[in-house]
């Protein structure tokens, strides 16, 4: 039986300005202060309301060992239940995604409303409360049509956040986008790996021959912070390009972290896809291509990567501690038409290859981890991102 560290000395060991030591991605205690103090707490995306436009459709948000029913009821409302009958803890729903009248458990058929409210039990005794036994609810926030949902008591606030981007979410038209495609990757590393890899571009001229091709960010800092210079320099203010820098560990009191920015695309390129080219309508209120894509994100695990014409939205979770699940989204405008407008091929491409490099990557990167040989290694100037990411989760894991 391996023999851990006490966390607190885990946490007083490490250096900043370097990588994690090994026992951080292998301790189960500590996987457990992982879910309590940053799964069950910030809010994540679990997924979009053009995937349930319904009353009765859902979809199961899911990581580790919780399955969270997010509903659209009868009303109209979106809201999500803990998928766990408050009879004998039965999964509710078995399907990820479906349409239902109301939410029947298969054990022994207690059943719910699109509510949570127990509304029949068989043969229970008189004085049994239905009104005590409604299912478990978890937190919704909408954010245009994209669903976060905390299982926090208290969750961190998202009021700030709206404030600051609503010039943002209406230029991109954030109320008027559809999920195109949705695809679930399931990697074979610690969820950390996963999520210090996206944090960083130290890695994408060596390991992403086709993102290069588009993304200015891929060159060194030196030039691409001269083209992000001249971009600003040029442009017209319509789409935003004042960065809110509120990642990780510099997030707000009382905030969920959050992050703006927008960065310039290789001279020439419009968009995200095979040859730059558009693959999509221009989204929300935009006029032109701006050569450029934003980045936007909203807790520590959900990113998206706006283009003019296409949203790319990017979530990490943990499916184990030795497994994680990255699950991309492409959006599109709602009135766009598969076929006519967009090609669904097109449009995921480059994305696709882009996430199957970085699965090899990362998953090279857990091999190494898991020698006896690994040590933590400094982190260069490229990776200052990843050392925000590293600086949260310290914090994180410290909280009582
Ligand atoms: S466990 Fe759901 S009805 Fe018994
Ligand atoms: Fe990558």
């Amino acid at each position: 039986m391996a023999k851990f560290k006490p966390i607190s000395e885990l946490i007083n060991n490490y250096q900043t300005g370097y990588s994690l030591e090994q026992e951080f991605y292998k301790n189960p205690d500590l996987y457990e202060v992982e879910m309590q103090n940053i799964f069950m707490k910030h809010w994540i995306l679990a997924g979009h309301t053009s995937q349930i436009p319904n009353k009765g459709d859902y979809l199961l948000f899911e990581f580790d060992k919780e399955s969270v029913i997010v509903i659209r009821t009868e009303d109209g409302s979106v809201k999500a239940h803990m998928n766990v009958c408050t009879h004998r803890g039965s999964h509710i729903c078995l399907e990820k995604q479906g349409t239902v009248k109301a939410l029947t458990c298969p054990y022994h058929a207690w059943t719910f409303n699109l509510d949570g409210e127990l509304k029949a039990a068989r043969n229970m005794h008189e004085d049994f409360d239905f009104s005590d036994n409604g299912l478990h609810k978890a937190n919704v926030e909408l954010v245009g049509g994209l669903i976060f949902v905390s299982l926090s008591e208290n969750p961190p606030s998202l009021d700030g956040m709206r404030k600051d981007l609503a010039d943002v979410f209406d230029v991109f038209g954030f109320d008027h986008m559809k999920v195109a495609k949705h695809q679930t990757y399931h990697i074979k590393s610690n969820w950390k790996l996963s999520v210090e890899n996206y944090q960083e571009c130290y890695h994408c001229a060596p390991s992403h021959k086709d993102f290069a091709k588009v993304h200015a960010m891929a060159m060194t800092p030196e030039k691409f912070n001269k083209q992000k210079e001249d971009f600003i320099a040029k442009s017209d203010g319509y789409v935003r390009t004042k960065a809110s820098p509120f990642y990780f560990d510099l997030a707000k009191e009382g905030e969920e972290c959050y992050q703006y920015d927008r960065n310039p695309l290789l001279p020439g390129r419009k968009t995200g896809s095979k040859g730059a080219e558009p693959v999509a309508p221009l989204l929300g209120k935009l006029k032109k291509y701006e050569e450029a894509a934003s980045e936007f994100m909203v807790g520590p695990v959900t990113y998206f990567l706006i283009y003019d014409d296409h949203m790319l939205g990017y979530r990490f979770l943990p499916d184990t501690q030795e497994t994680s699940i990255c699950d991309l989204f492409w959006f599109v405008r709602d009135d766009a038409v598969e076929g006519k407008d967009y090609d669904l091929d097109d449009l995921t491409w480059l994305w696709h290859v882009t996430i199957l490099d970085d699965e090899e990557i990362i998953v090279n990167n857990q091999k190494g981890v898991d020698s006896r040989y690994y040590r933590p290694g400094k982190l260069s100037e490229w990776e200052h991102f990843p050392q925000n990411f590293l600086n949260f989760y310290l914090n994180a894991i410290s909280e009582d």
